[in-house]
């Protein structure tokens, strides 16, 4: 894993002009349209970058778009590799290991969530509070490699408290109605039944979705700053009768999307 992990951070040191980012976001669903504020863009598609996956998924495309957003470095990622796919959790995950490699310090992350808690509404934000891992498999699992990170990482703050409060400060700033909670992440790909959104109402869940989590765990690992939001698409609990589709998901988070650009463009200029 090491090998590959320096053979694709040096194949793009070799590709890209400038200096490397020390920020990266993955663009999720709701975050799209982040990429029409990067300037001085330079796309790598994600086929010609060795040992990446390839995106499968409808209204995910494959790049890296490496630029400036707010005066700020950044390496974007457009189009994230879901466990659902098929991918193994290593292969969701290491794009994370590059960014590190390349001298990532901090990673924003976006994502399209079913609310569960009774005070949210569709479109709302969802600031990432902390979260629960209902994955079948830990990124970590396996050897572990000191140099990446240690082999029993705490996650007590998984999401950077400082960077919650500046967002906070931002939306606030900005008349944006943000709500703070705790995403669930889940293989997917079906949505829950009513009941399985109830249970992860009761275990303290807020929001669930099928993505982040492995992510979030491997940047922790690698001691990274992170930072989360859901885009709240549908909603979910024993009472709650309408299916979610993905159309409605998406149709739901690119109502958002503007709010959520705003936030994230602000917070990794002030980040
Ligand atoms: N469940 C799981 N993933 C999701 C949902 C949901 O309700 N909405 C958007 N992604």
């Amino acid at each position: 894993m090491l090998n590959k992990i320096k053979e694709t951070a040096a194949f793009l040191k070799g590709r890209v002009s400038g200096t490397m980012p020390t920020t990266a976001i993955i663009l999720g669903t709701g975050l799209g349209s982040l990429v029409d504020y990067i300037e001085d863009k330079q796309y790598i598609p994600y086929t010609e970058i060795p040992n990446f996956p390839v995106s499968t998924v409808e209204g995910h495309s494959g790049n890296l778009i490496f630029g400036v957003l707010g005066g700020k470095r950044v390496i974007a990622m457009q189009g994230r590799f879901h466990y659902y796919e098929g991918y193994d959790m290593k292969q969701v995950t290491f794009p994370v290991r590059v960014f590190k490699a390349l001298g990532v310090d901090t990673l924003f992350v976006s994502n399209a969530a079913g609310g569960m808690n009774k005070n949210f509404r569709v479109g709302d934000v969802m600031i990432i509070t902390d979260h629960i891992n209902l994955f079948p498999e830990n990124p970590l699992r396996g050897k572990n490699y000191n140099e990446l990170g240690p082999r029993f990482p705490a996650m007590t703050e998984a999401y950077d408290h400082k960077l919650v409060a500046k967002a906070d400060e931002i939306a606030n700033e900005l008349g944006i109605r943000v709500v703070h909670g705790v995403y669930v992440g889940t293989p997917g790909p079906t949505f829950e039944t009513p009941a399985e959104y109830e249970y992860f109402r009761i275990i303290g869940g807020d929001a669930v979705g099928m993505s982040t989590v492995p992510e979030v765990i491997v940047a922790r690992h690698g001691d990274m700053r992170v930072f989360g939001v859901s885009v709240i698409t549908d909603l979910g609990g024993k009472d709650v009768t309408e299916v979610p589709t993905h159309e409605e998901v998406q149709l739901a988070a690119e109502k958002a999307q503007p709010n959520v650009v705003a936030i994230m463009r602000e917070l990794v200029k002030r980040s």
